[in-house]
């Protein structure tokens, strides 16, 4: 009976990771991965008013707008398998780093709090760990039971509030956002941009079709209403709403593409205003806490391992693998920060469904230095590309991690996030305000005693 248990204890060791040995390329060992992905497919999340296609034409995946489609669920299976053969399977440029069967001490899905990303997260780990003959257990890793779908193993998904998500929703509440944004607008860049002939043709010629006038924020609606009926109403779509032709689709994807260049503060010379560089400002705003998060992980991730006297280490040790699974501007917000937005601005502007970024986290054991390999899954159907080399300061597969901590130094919001994102004018009268106030309280506390 002992040696039984005793038998069952080193299978299920095995099984579970405890003995995985680490992965190597040469003198480079995996530490730990972290994943930005956008859902699958989806309905409209809104449409403009005189759109033929109002909310109750989407009635998949619950039915309404800003759904995950079957077809959005598919596209993450397949996405989760492919992770799956990366980062667990042998082979070439596959490595065995993760479990063959879920272990919830090496790893960690964090959704924002919307259905789409949450269900995309569902699916993804559908793939990744919950197929039949995928080494899971009955009766230990999910119930040996009629009607249970057999060999699916439940993972937990994680999320926080999605109004307060500054890391994963790049549509949080921050006045601050807001403020650099209408800052922007009025730079002569913008300015020039907006009032150019062509522009104006497209805005002009969109309101007097659609009789609604549109804020650069909200101009998104029309390109990703029509983009989604192009694919579930093509024909219907072109029978129905009589101006839609290719070629003026083309256009207003083209000047949505440039709003999204503009929001992430990407301009073709310095923009600064009330002594701020906006075009920096907005980047720090939008992609700041993200690689923040990611770097700060890392580098706990670093000290626990090789600095032995760490505190706080328990979960981080067993951590490999660490996901945010969240939308094309949280994809998009990575990109940019590593100067990468070429890959995601062709053909369709902004990172397409299922697109992920791949941070890997390697070390060195000849410099004992921390490296860093990108990795880039562009859209469903298509494989993992190591991109590193595309970074400026990079010129192979592996870069050092001093880059990306450059990177998210560079991008730190100056205070935590939830403050910051209150701060709306330039930090010179800021810095007043709230000496003020402390002095405000000082007397207010001394009266008080
Ligand atoms: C692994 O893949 C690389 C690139 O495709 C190839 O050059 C190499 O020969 C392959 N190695 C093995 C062992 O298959
Ligand atoms: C998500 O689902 C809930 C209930 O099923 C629904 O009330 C809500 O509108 C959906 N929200 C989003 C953003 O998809
Ligand atoms: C920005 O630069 C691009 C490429 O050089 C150019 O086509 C565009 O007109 C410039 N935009 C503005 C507003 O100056
Ligand atoms: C806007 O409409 C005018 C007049 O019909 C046309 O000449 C122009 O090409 C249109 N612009 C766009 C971007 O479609
Ligand atoms: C929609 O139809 C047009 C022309 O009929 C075609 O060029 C296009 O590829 C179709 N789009 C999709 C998403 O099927
Ligand atoms: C960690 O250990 C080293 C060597 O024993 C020591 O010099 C250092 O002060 C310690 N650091 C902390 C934070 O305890
Ligand atoms: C590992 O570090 C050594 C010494 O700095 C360096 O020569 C080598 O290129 C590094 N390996 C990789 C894969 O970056």
């Amino acid at each position: 009976m002992i040696h039984l248990y005793w038998c069952f204890a080193v299978f299920w060791s095995f099984i579970h990771g405890a003995t995985i040995p680490p992965v190597k390329d040469g003198e480079m060992e995996l530490k730990m991965v972290h994943v930005v992905w956008r859902h699958g497919d989806r309905s409209p999340t809104t449409t403009y008013n005189a759109d033929p296609f109002q909310e109750d034409s989407w009635t998949f995946g619950g039915g309404g707008w800003g759904q995950l489609s079957p077809s959005g669920m598919f596209q993450h299976l397949q996405l989760g398998k492919k992770l799956r053969n990366r980062y667990v399977n042998t082979g070439n440029s596959t490595y065995n780093f993760l479990p063959a069967v879920y272990d919830q001490k090496t790893m960690y899905i964090r959704s924002t709090g919307i259905n789409r990303t949450l269900i995309s997260a569902t699916s993804n780990m559908l793939g990744m760990y919950g197929q039949d003959g995928y080494g899971s257990t009955a009766g230990i890793d999910f119930p040996d039971a009629v009607g249970w779908p057999r060999g699916f193993v439940p993972i937990p998904i994680h999320t926080v509030d999605y109004d307060s998500d500054h890391i994963g929703n790049m549509d949080s509440d921050c006045p601050r956002r807001e403020w650099l944004w209408n800052l922007a607008q009025q730079s002569d860049e913008m300015k020039a941009w907006r009032s150019s002939s062509s522009v104006r043709s497209v805005f002009n010629n969109l309101t007097a079709l659609v009789n609604q006038k549109w804020s650069l924020e909200d101009f998104w609606v029309v390109p990703d209403a029509l983009f989604i009926e192009q694919i579930y109403f093509n024909e219907t779509l072109r029978q129905k709403n009589l101006w839609f032709t290719d070629d003026f689709y083309n256009q207003i994807v083209a000047v949505n593409d440039q709003i999204y260049m503009y929001e992430y503060g990407i301009f073709n010379k310095t923009v600064t205003m009330q002594n701020l560089n906006i075009g920096l400002e907005l980047l720090k705003i939008r992609s700041g806490p993200l690689m923040n998060d990611m770097i700060d992980r890392i580098n706990k991730k670093s000290a626990c391992t090789y600095k032995k006297n760490e505190t706080g280490c328990n979960w981080i040790n067993g951590l490999k693998y660490f996901v945010y699974s969240a939308h094309d501007e949280t994809v998009y917000s990575v990109l940019v920060a590593l100067g990468l937005e070429r890959f995601a601005i062709i053909p369709h502007g902004y990172p397409l469904y299922s697109a992920a970024v791949v941070v890997e986290y390697w070390r060195n054991s000849t410099d004992n230095n921390d490296y860093f390999k990108l990795v880039y899954h562009k859209q469903s159907g298509d494989d993992f590309t190591v991109m590193t080399n595309e970074i400026e300061e990079c010129d192979r597969d592996y870069c050092r991690m001093d880059v990306l901590e450059q990177v998210a130094k560079k991008l730190k919001p100056d205070q935590p996030i939830d403050q910051w994102c209150l701060v709306t004018e330039s930090s010179g009268s800021y810095s007043i305000s709230i000496s003020f106030l402390s002095f405000l309280i000082v007397i207010y506390n001394f009266f008080l005693l």
